[in-house]
């Protein structure tokens, strides 16, 4: 696993980015794995800047989410697909057509299945996204005895619900259930880009990059067995996390 830490969560955002836009160039049809919440954020804006200066052009990219909530709608503004159409998809050149984000009404069983046919349509994804959970998790694999391979429902642990909770109005608001890709549609992406900041993700982090242990109890860890993982923190997070002490 390759570790990259920067001066600054803005610095590793621009990391992340450069990543994605270089791919963009060198393969203009590619497959990216995209994430929500709070983390792309940043990465993103940073890739709407560059496809406005002309710098990376994705007509010809292809998209799919790791995970979508159940029970709401897609225009909903706390559904996963009105997060990447508002943060990033209208404001670049892709056609739309060529994002997949899993729906989250309807028969969640079937949406899983289609999530798990698109995560291999075409072939795996180029480079994954991704964040982390405070408690370890990615994508909505949660941190539990054992973890699911493939496309499935979760349903999502207290902690992930109250750290959620502020993209919502209040707590009870939060989905319980998520239909996410399992560890190892992840681990099939061809290369993986892990972004953390912030001492939340502390002892999460701490567990992905120092020691070579793999434990469900933090689903990151799973990433160690794959043979190109990047992890881009902060010297703070670095710091909080043990790592290089
Ligand atoms: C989002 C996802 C989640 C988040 C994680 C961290 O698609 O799959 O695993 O990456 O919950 O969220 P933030 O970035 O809000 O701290």
């Amino acid at each position: 696993m390759n570790v990259i830490v920067t001066e600054s969560y803005e610095e590793s955002c621009a990391a992340a980015a450069q990543m994605i836009a270089d791919l963009v160039r060198e393969k203009p049809a590619c497959k990216l794995g995209l994430a929500t919440g709070g983390t792309p954020v940043p990465i993103y804006r940073k890739l709407i800047e560059m496809n406005r200066a002309g710098t990376v052009d994705f007509a010809r990219v292809r998209t799919v989410n790791l995970d979508e909530y159940c029970g709401i709608p897609a225009d909903h503004p706390q559904s996963y697909r009105y997060f990447m159409d508002t943060n990033l998809f209208d404001h670049i050149n892709i056609d739309k057509a060529n994002t997949f984000v899993a729906a989250g009404m309807g028969d969640y069983q079937a949406n899983a299945a289609q999530l798990e046919r698109m995560v291999y349509e075409g072939g795996p994804a180029d480079l994954q996204l991704l964040g982390i959970g405070n408690n370890g998790h990615i994508a909505f694999n949660e941190a539990g005895d054992t973890l699911h391979a493939k496309a499935h429902i979760e349903h999502l642990t207290d902690s992930t619900i109250s750290a959620n909770a502020r993209f919502f109005e209040k707590k009870e608001d939060v989905p319980t259930m998520a239909i996410t890709m399992g560890m190892g549609d992840i681990l099939a992406a061809r290369k993986v880009v892990l972004v953390a900041t912030g001492p939340a993700k502390a002892e999460a982090i701490r567990g992905l990059v120092t020691g070579d242990t793999i434990t469900p109890h933090n689903p990151s860890t799973l990433l160690k067995l794959h043979p190109d993982a990047t992890v881009i923190i902060d010297r703070a997070l670095a710091e909080a996390a043990g790592y290089g002490a």
